[in-house]
């Protein structure tokens, strides 16, 4: 936890007094440039060279529909927001949970997609909060996941992994006792694992949001009125349901 402030503490220190990129700035050049971790299916993955997945699609209908070319950074999870703030990129779009801490470094979009933090384990392990007592848990590091753990009194040791995958190999391999991830991943984990891992209760609920530097207002307003219209046209409704079967917006 304390490492976790520290971080966000520096980061919201090191948001860079240079210029983010404004609406008009990023519209006259036709390009808008996205950052996100491409690690985290079905959200972000990469396909080969190329990022895909739900977020990276949905980034694409938006960019389209601004009438913008899209350019893409992937990098690791956790130092997303620190290139964000120091204008790496436009904006950052990894499912990243709006939480208070993460707020006073960035400024967040209206969610893109509402979902929780559940408990996977092996058959026979822990499913519940209460369970997870004496157990060992495999987070990504820098995630809502890992805060929301460290809150389950008892919990014997938390083991982070850089990326949530490696998390989900550490289960799978025995070597902890429950992976603690988002919903929508955890069941496409249990699918691919045909019956190896089952899915407990969710230890927390949390809205995802885009993350654009502190202050640009002319950026968030455009994301939010490009989201919006994507969800009233049908056009994020479409590719909900290709990936999850269901609508994930907020409701
Ligand atoms: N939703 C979680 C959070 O807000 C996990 C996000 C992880 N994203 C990723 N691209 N690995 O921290």
């Amino acid at each position: 936890m304390k490492k976790m402030l520290l971080s966000l503490t520096a980061l919201a220190l090191l948001g860079s007094t240079a210029q983010a990129r404004t609406w008009a700035d990023i519209q006259k050049s036709g390009t808008i440039k996205i950052a996100t971790e491409g690690a985290f299916p079905p959200f972000n993955l990469m396909k080969g060279k190329t990022p895909t997945g739900f977020e990276v699609e949905l980034a694409e209908i938006l960019a389209k529909q601004l009438g913008l070319k899209v350019q893409w950074t992937t990098q690791p999870f956790d130092s997303l927001l620190i290139g964000l703030n120091q204008d790496r990129y436009d904006f950052v779009i990894a499912s990243h949970g709006i939480t208070p801490e993460r707020q006073k470094a960035v400024d967040f979009s209206n969610p893109h997609y509402c979902t929780g933090g559940a408990i996977v384990t092996r058959p026979g392990g822990p499913l519940t909060a209460k369970a997870l007592s004496g157990k060992t848990v495999a987070v990504q590091v820098g995630t809502t996941y890992l805060e929301n753990v460290r809150k389950v009194p008892g919990v014997r040791d938390v083991k982070t992994f850089p990326k949530d995958t490696d998390a989900q190999a550490a289960l799978m391999a025995g070597r902890v006792d429950a992976w603690v991830g988002d919903k929508f991943t955890g069941l496409d984990l249990i699918k691919a694992q045909k019956g190896k891992v089952v899915q407990g209760e969710l230890l927390f609920r949390e809205k995802i949001g885009m993350a654009v530097k502190k202050g640009n207002t002319t950026l968030l307003k455009t994301l939010n009125t490009a989201l919006a219209k994507a969800q009233a046209d049908g056009s994020y409704a479409k590719l909900s349901q290709r990936y999850f079967g269901e609508d994930v917006r907020c409701r």
